[in-house]
């Protein structure tokens, strides 16, 4: 019998493509980083199998080229970048990869949280540009305790409330946002406080997103939303830049409406070395590695040939949007 044809977009590990090419016809995209849209609508023609990364768009007019896909399976625990309406209507399976990333990307959340208020990365850049020459004067580069302060957790699903358990060993205060508050029990084993979505962004210290890139949070985080935190306050996000107005953002930090961010993903990326966030102190910036640690990498490769192995064959994948 024929194998069954896929196309990845992009190399994934080697033990990963090892198992793929003993089931299946594999071919990998090589070249230009995303894929360009021609060459996947050529591809996509005949394939029953997709792996695809958080930056392929796969649009309906895509979707709607796939005569034969069974499985769209991407390396992401987000899934914005794929039209899923459209692909259950195809009844095309899209898998997806949340859980084995959890940890790693709430620990990316903390770490950006740290940085940004002991400016350990500012610090980095006086030392690196030669700026450091006097030792230890009692104003110099103070950051400020985490202690105490206010986290305000916008989306408190696995990541959120991994982020909690995280905040609280360092006696943080936390509320969050959801469209529903958690079950009492959940509450106050976290020890968070629901909090309004005015109250969350009003009263944090820090505020962390972990919501979805959806219409409803498209650009959510505005110059009106910064007018009402704190002038003190700073805004982490490892979710998705769409999230936030980045223009609005840039301006904020400029005029010290909020007093900094640290930012894993953006509204377009990579980002320029010149894109006017790194031209600012008041700001870290990592280049979307929330997942990005070895152990997860490895499973989330797991997970995408399980969720395609899954859906190839007509089943549903271990974690599958919506069908
Ligand atoms: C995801 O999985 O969606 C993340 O953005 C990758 O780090």
């Amino acid at each position: 019998m024929e194998k069954k044809r896929i196309f990845l977009t992009r190399r994934l590990h080697d033990f990963a493509l090892k198992e793929l090419k003993e089931k299946y016809h594999v071919e990998v995209h090589s070249g230009k980083i995303p894929i360009p849209k021609s060459k996947l609508r050529s591809k996509i023609k005949d394939i029953d199998g997709l792996i695809c990364f958080p930056y392929d768009r796969i649009d309906s007019e895509l979707i709607e080229t796939a005569k034969n896909l069974k499985v769209i399976s991407t390396y992401s625990v987000g899934f914005d970048h794929i039209d899923t309406r459209c692909a259950k209507k195809n009844k095309i399976r899209v898998g997806y990869t949340p859980e084995v990333l959890t940890d790693a990307t709430a620990d990316l959340a903390f770490s950006l949280m740290t940085d940004i208020l002991r400016r350990v990365s500012e610090g980095d850049r006086i030392i690196r540009s030669g700026r450091w020459t006097v030792i230890y004067g009692a104003y110099d580069y103070v950051g400020w305790d985490l202690q105490g302060k206010t986290l305000g957790i916008f989306g408190l699903g696995r990541i959120g409330s991994t982020l909690a358990k995280r905040a609280n060993a360092f006696d943080m205060k936390i509320i969050y946002h959801n469209r529903k508050p958690i079950p009492k029990s959940m509450e106050k084993k976290l020890n968070v406080r629901y909090a309004t979505f005015d109250k969350l962004i009003s009263n944090s210290d820090i505020i962390s997103i972990h919501v979805p890139h959806t219409e409803h949070t498209d650009k959510l985080f505005d110059k009106k939303i910064f007018a009402k935190m704190k002038r003190t306050a700073f805004l982490v996000n490892t979710a998705r830049g769409k999230i936030i107005n980045e223009k609005d953002l840039v301006e904020a930090l400029k005029k010290k409406t909020i007093a900094g961010a640290a930012l894993d993903v953006f509204e377009k990326e990579p980002i320029d070395k010149n894109h006017p966030l790194t031209k600012l102190q008041n700001v870290v910036l990592a280049p979307h590695i929330g997942s990005s640690t070895e152990e997860t990498r490895t499973k989330m490769a797991q997970l995408t040939v399980k969720n395609l192995n899954l859906g190839i064959n007509g089943k549903k994948p271990i974690y599958s949007v919506g069908y």
